[in-house]
């Protein structure tokens, strides 16, 4: 069935970036910088949560989970990407791409959900807030946390032990910044039909499910906002459920982007680097949308940070 060279490849060339010195390092310093913004800046808002008891809600601990689903996220593609571009190789070894294709496609799919899970989260609070402690109590939350994982799992397993019996021969170059399935199967000279149609019927659940519960929480919570007489009321409602909805579009603009522009087909530098950015900058303002919007969790991390390093930050005069 397979023709021509039938040795199997042990690694994988990612093409990712650009080609040029001078603009590696500018890119090294740039994805670097947005790395450690986000590691900081969700790790801040993990801390927030956990050290105080006053933001143990759903709404909060949702939050602290899908920031830690965004460091992880970005822990998947950008250290490897960064060593890449410091050591000048393209290389990464067969193992350490299924790696990475395995726990991108986790995280994704746990973001994808947690996004549900927050707008179902906010659809109860407002449209039903005289049921809202005994629909979302505790076994519930956990519940809505552990089963995107369980899930996940259950998916990125799927989609693994049906590349690993793909033959790759012709070539190993990915044209890609990380290894992503979609690009994997292309390369493989095996035939990938079973691989495409799991793909598309695990896929579109995996996105069709969490956006349909987004949808209609969000028709519901815009109506009973609506309906709300007191302008104030209106405002605090609109305020924490539009960081939501930038948080869900930003995502769900991610994900379209790369579908219909997809890497490939733009060979030139700017638009892989146009690619990387937009899929590095969803995990990254997350923290910032929440953290400026929000009163509760401006407090927080305020208090976080004058109790944690009060002593070297603190003005004499204050
Ligand atoms: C995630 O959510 C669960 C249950 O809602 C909570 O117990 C846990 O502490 C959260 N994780 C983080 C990192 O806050």
């Amino acid at each position: 069935m397979h023709q021509g060279n039938q040795t199997t490849v042990s690694e994988f060339i990612l093409l990712g970036l650009s080609s040029e010195t001078e603009k590696q390092k500018v890119l090294f310093a740039l994805f670097l910088g947005m790395y450690l913004v986000t590691v900081a800046g969700n790790g801040l808002i993990i801390l927030a949560v956990v050290l105080n008891t006053s933001l143990h809600t759903p709404m909060y601990l949702f939050l602290a989970n899908l920031s830690f689903a965004d460091i992880s996220s970005s822990s998947t593609f950008i250290p490897k990407m960064l060593v890449n571009l410091q050591t000048k190789s393209q290389s990464i070894s067969y193992n350490s791409c299924i790696t990475q294709m395995y726990f991108s496609i986790v995280f994704t799919v746990i973001d994808n959900f947690l996004l549900g899970v927050m707008a179902y989260d906010r659809f109860v609070a407002i449209c039903h807030p005289l049921n809202y402690t005994t629909i979302m109590h505790p076994m519930l939350c956990m519940l809505l946390t552990v089963i995107p994982w369980v899930f996940s799992n259950i998916v990125a397993l799927t989609h693994t032990l049906l590349l690993i019996q793909l033959v790759f021969c012709n070539s190993n170059t990915l044209p890609h910044f990380f290894c992503d399935l979609a690009p994997l199967l292309k390369l493989s000279c095996s035939d990938t039909t079973v691989n495409e149609l799991v793909i598309l019927v695990v896929g579109l659940s995996v996105i069709l499910f969490p956006f349909t519960v987004i949808l209609f929480s969000y028709i519901c919570i815009i109506r009973a906002v609506l309906r709300l007489s007191s302008l104030g009321k209106r405002w605090k409602a609109f305020s924490t459920c539009g960081s939501h909805l930038t948080i869900v579009l930003l995502f769900y603009g991610t994900i379209l982007g790369i579908y219909f522009c997809p890497v490939s087909t733009h060979p030139e530098d700017t638009d892989k680097i146009g690619a990387v950015l937009f899929t590095m900058v969803t995990p990254m303002v997350n923290p910032f949308i929440y953290s400026l919007r929000n009163k509760d969790m401006n407090g927080a991390l305020r208090k976080l940070i004058n109790k944690k390093w009060g002593l070297s930050l603190r003005c004499p005069h204050t």
